[in-house]
């Protein structure tokens, strides 16, 4: 059997109902913003892959420093063991955060999300209160790990757990003209002095259809809740590394207590996660009693390869150019957004950052709308990987796409939206 027909026997892969969906896409190579298939077709990467892909594919800077690791230190265990490439990871992150002192490696978005929780949950036992109310965004989305998933809005996605699932108390979106529903329905929570913690998408809810919140509304709840002692958790995992334009999209706002970091930590390269936190959740763990201390961990917690990729992206992070290819995306996205904005078929055509989506006229909002099923193999076809969230369309591409790559998938948009 081919490596093809190997996959398609046996390989499960993930969001896919299975019984319905075509082969997979082979893919062979990489390089900067385009993915290599091996029929000989290219696709033009334009969301990073999930997401994940900071400075384009197989970077040869991240290239280098991750086989420079590889045969130097691939793996060690890291309870009562360490490698300097965690310390500097942890070093170069935590300068971003000042407030911060303490991190926590995991392996993906969902484990430093579940690392959080268990954190804001254990610091108010460690403390002798046993708070366990969390409040969380409508619309939410933090990950498919138990925890991650209770503190994600409730949809078809959580449906079949439901009865599994710890309560959450949801408030409304801080955005979309609901801010002022948002604002009291959580001083209603927040007052009763019950609250452990509240976690939210920083500025963007990305799964949810790149629902961009008010930066005022949601500062006002971030700075209340941390006058009130309620721990507040930043998602930092689809936001951070220069997505919305600013290292951290809590840059944009107030930084919160707790962030969780994975993604484009890498620079896309791999699964690696990171649970920072400011040293008043770090203090409340240390005891004599030896029951105070964090009992979590994974097999390749720290891993020194996933560290190097880290480093390795942070280095290229230092560089203006970064930055500069960042500015250059955010002021064409803004054109593109302005020129779409009132076509006939577009229904709320937004950016922020690295980030542009629109909205097709087209039924509801939503992750199952049929429209979705037309616009991913048309864009495909044309060479362009576009993945819309139900009718949201978005591009959220790797930071070294190029203007001509940018235009290509705008002219593309614009023509799909002619055909409606
Ligand atoms: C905001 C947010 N948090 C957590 C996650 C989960 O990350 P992972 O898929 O690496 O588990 C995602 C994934 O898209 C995300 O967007």
């Amino acid at each position: 059997m081919s490596w093809i027909d190997i996959d398609q026997k046996h390989i499960w892969h993930p969001y896919t109902q299975e019984h319905t969906a075509g082969p997979n896409i082979p893919i062979e190579r990489a390089k900067g913003s385009w993915l290599y298939a091996s029929d000989g077709k290219k696709y033009l990467d334009a969301v990073s892959s999930w997401w994940v892909t900071a400075h384009g594919h197989c970077h040869p800077h991240i290239t280098k420093r991750v086989s420079n690791q590889l045969a130097e230190l691939e793996h060690c265990i890291f309870a009562g063991f360490t490698h300097p490439r965690a310390a500097e990871v942890t070093e170069r992150v935590l300068s971003r955060l000042p407030k911060h002192q303490h991190a926590f490696f995991s392996d993906n978005g969902s484990t430093s999300v579940e690392v959080a929780l268990k954190m804001a949950f254990q610091y108010w036992h460690n403390k002798g209160q046993e708070k366990t109310k969390i409040i969380a965004i409508d619309g939410a989305y933090h990950g498919d790990t138990f925890g991650a998933m209770s503190v994600s809005g409730r949809s078809s996605f959580t449906e079949p757990f439901k009865s599994m699932l710890f309560d959450v108390e949801f408030i409304p979106f801080p955005g979309d003209g609901t801010e002022k529903e948002a604002i009291a329905a959580y001083h209603a929570i927040a007052s009763t002095g019950d609250v452990a913690g509240i976690i939210y998408e920083p500025m963007v809810q990305g799964a949810s259809g790149m629902r961009v919140m008010s930066q005022e509304c949601l500062t006002e709840i971030i700075t209340d809740a941390q006058s009130k002692g309620i721990i507040t958790i930043a998602d930092e995992v689809f936001t951070g590394f220069g997505r919305t334009g600013k290292f951290f999209a809590s840059d944009h706002l107030v930084h919160p207590d707790i962030a969780c970091l994975s993604k484009a930590l890498t620079g896309g390269t791999m699964a690696l996660g990171l649970t920072t936190c400011m040293p008043y959740i770090y203090e409340s763990f240390l005891s004599k009693d030896p029951l105070k201390a964090f009992f979590h961990g994974h097999s390749y917690t720290g891993n020194p390869i996933a560290c190097a990729a880290a480093c390795a992206s942070l280095d290229l992070f230092d560089k203006k150019e970064t930055w500069d290819a960042i500015s250059a995306i955010e002021y064409k996205h803004s054109e593109f957004i302005a020129s779409i904005s009132s076509h006939r078929q577009v229904r709320k055509a937004r950016c922020l950052g690295t980030i542009a989506a629109l909205d097709i006229q087209s039924g509801d909002t939503g992750y199952f709308n049929p429209v979705r099923e037309r616009l991913y193999p048309w864009f495909l076809q044309r060479g362009v990987l576009l993945r819309p969230l139900g009718n949201t369309i978005y591009i959220v591409p790797p930071y070294c796409i190029t203007e001509e790559e940018l235009h290509m998938v705008y002219a593309l948009i614009n023509e799909f939206l002619e055909t409606l």
